[in-house]
């Protein structure tokens, strides 16, 4: 059986070595697979979309199973426009599971040719999200245990531009 394409969507503010290792995970699954940030407007993201994305190309640079792509609309008519039938959502823990239910239950009810599927980050990912490495590099923490290099540079860039404002 043909293995289908898979769509990786979320916030990505910033991307961290949880999503890398989601990401990883998934391109052993499927020939591709296209991290989708999402420009949700209701957030106010720290990182706009174009420097998401362009942190999300510096990891995966010369991985050709990886795409990076932004939306703003439904998921899952992305999905269809990209012959996509799978969707990827990491779950760290029980606590990210009704959000998640709810999300691919609603996704499904909309499209049922979609699907999506949990992969599990290492344990040593399990208490990482992109609010606390935000949280944390704000406060001067180190944040190299969490984000890559590239990722950290940003990161400290953007909060130095930020103080400098103040
Ligand atoms: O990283 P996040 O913030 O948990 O990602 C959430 C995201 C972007 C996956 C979710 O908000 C989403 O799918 N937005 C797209 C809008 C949509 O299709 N909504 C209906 C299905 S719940």
């Amino acid at each position: 059986m043909k293995r289908p394409i898979a769509v990786y969507p979320g916030s990505f503010d910033p991307v961290t070595f949880g999503h890398i290792d989601v990401v990883n995970r998934a391109t052993e699954l499927f020939p591709k697979v296209i991290v989708l940030v999402a420009r949700n407007p209701s957030k106010s993201p720290l990182f706009s979309d174009k420097e998401r994305v362009e942190m999300i190309k510096e990891v995966f640079n010369g991985n050709k199973k990886v795409g990076v792509d932004v939306f703003d609309g439904l998921l899952v008519s992305y999905a269809k426009r990209k012959n996509a039938s799978v969707l990827v959502r990491g779950l760290r823990a029980v606590s990210d599971f009704e959000f998640e239910f709810q999300m691919a239950l609603m996704n499904r009810k909309l499209d049922p040719s979609i699907d999506t599927v949990f992969l599990m980050p290492h344990a040593r990912y399990t208490y990482l999200n992109s609010t606390i490495v935000r949280e944390v590099a704000r406060l001067g923490g180190d944040v190299s245990g969490f984000v890559p290099p590239t990722v950290r540079r940003r990161l400290q860039e953007k909060l130095n531009l930020r103080n400098n404002s103040k």
